[in-house]
């Protein structure tokens, strides 16, 4: 895609790092930024996939820096599957440039994270709208890349590729990620991460939204996120990439090496683990879990007043952050993570897409219990 054909950036902003090929434009410059943003609802958006409905502004980034924290503590470390990453980028005999892609990079926390680590090693951000106002390292650019397009300017050149909770700006999460297995050298790691909008219980089982005004048990936590869903996924969005995350990645017949863990972060400092030291991360986690899920609905709100009533959006907004704030229901989010390598011989056609069947989900998904509700007519009659 060339986004100078768009209008979107300046002669002057396009350059090639590296001799690499590059996807569309590396920048540095916050004067840059401003083609690739626009204001709506009292936030800023990108402008160049409306199917991504979050913000790219000072406050998104310092809520993806409290996911970031988050999932640090969760993971231990920046990747699953360390000894995989590490023989991956291990500096090369031959002296070859080893280089690490991170697509939706957002933040850009990851991928600095990443070039700290592997000073040796390239490691390029992608996203239709990155923070370009923090300083980088050396060995770390960014890039304008929308993820729907194909990535057949990295093809065959990457040694690591990592998407974490970029599912809502992708259409076709299968085909995303035959898109990644071309971007890998064989033997290269692919690495994903995908949360989901589906609370758990303290047992774990599908938490109950609030409907009408409210009621015991019930969480408008969890009734802010099912909007949030079908409106995404009116939008064209992956909202069961997290779901079907390791299905999706064992189908596409490229990978080897393959693992997958599910997570499960509760919100709030609540609950026990078995040592006082567990306890202690396991607070840690839920504290910037559940800073990071307040902020995280002012951040959907620009999402939701495309669609409802100032006073619905209140009532829905503001009972989350009381439930939030006063920590009155005791919830789970959960995360996926699948990895793998690529197979020295790696299928070039992606498998036919997956075909969805609500029936064969283990448990009732997205919690159900407003489909057919009176409130679900008034609601949702736009709806499908
Ligand atoms: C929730 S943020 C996560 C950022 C980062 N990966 C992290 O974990 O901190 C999702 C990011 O993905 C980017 N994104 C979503 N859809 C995209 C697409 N189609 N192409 C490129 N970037 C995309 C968004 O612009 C946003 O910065």
């Amino acid at each position: 895609m060339d986004l100078e054909d768009e209008g979107y950036i300046s002669d002057d902003t396009a350059s090639v790092v590296s001799g690499r090929p590059m996807s569309v434009v590396s920048y540095n410059s916050s004067r840059d930024s401003a083609g690739y943003l626009r204001p709506h609802a009292g936030r800023t958006f990108n402008v160049m996939n409306p199917m991504y409905m979050l913000p790219a502004d000072e406050s998104e980034w310092g809520r993806l820096d409290k996911q970031h924290a988050m999932l640090l503590y969760l993971c231990q470390g920046l990747y699953e599957a360390p000894d995989l990453v590490k023989r991956a980028l291990k500096p090369d005999p031959y002296g070859r440039q080893k280089m690490v892609l991170d697509v939706g990079t957002g933040g850009a926390n990851w991928a600095m994270a990443m070039a700290q680590e592997f000073p040796h090693v390239e490691i390029v951000g992608t996203d239709l709208a990155p923070d370009t106002k923090r300083p980088l390292p050396e060995n770390c650019r960014l890039e304008i890349d929308d993820a729907r397009c194909d990535f057949s300017h990295y093809y065959n050149q990457c040694d690591v590729i990592h998407a974490r909770s970029v599912a809502n700006g992708i259409p076709d999460y299968e085909a995303f990620i035959h898109e990644m297995a071309q971007c890998l050298r064989p033997g290269g790691v692919a690495l994903l991460v995908e949360g989901d909008f589906q609370m758990l219980n303290e047992n774990k089982q599908p938490q109950a939204m609030a409907i009408g005004y409210g009621g015991p048990g019930q969480s408008w936590w969890q009734r802010v996120l099912f909007e949030a869903y079908h409106l995404m996924k009116r939008n064209d969005s992956s909202m069961d990439a997290g779901y079907m995350l390791d299905t999706y990645f064992r189908r596409n017949g490229s990978f080897e090496n393959c693992g997958y863990a599910r997570k499960w972060v509760n919100i709030g400092a609540w609950g026990h683990a078995e040592t006082a030291e567990q306890t202690q991360v396991r607070h840690k986690v839920g504290e910037l879990m559940r800073k990071n899920a307040i902020e995280f609905l002012n951040s959907l709100r620009p999402l939701l007043s495309g669609r409802y009533e100032q006073d619905v959006i209140e009532r829905f907004i503001g009972g989350a952050n009381k439930e939030l704030s006063e920590l009155s229901v005791h919830m789970y989010a959960r995360w996926h993570y699948v990895w793998g390598t690529l197979k020295y011989d790696a299928p070039e056609e992606r498998p036919d897409p997956y075909i969805l069947n609500f029936s064969e989900f283990p448990e009732p998904w997205p919690a159900p219990d407003i489909i057919g509700t009176r409130e679900d007519e008034t609601l949702w009659k736009w709806a499908y």
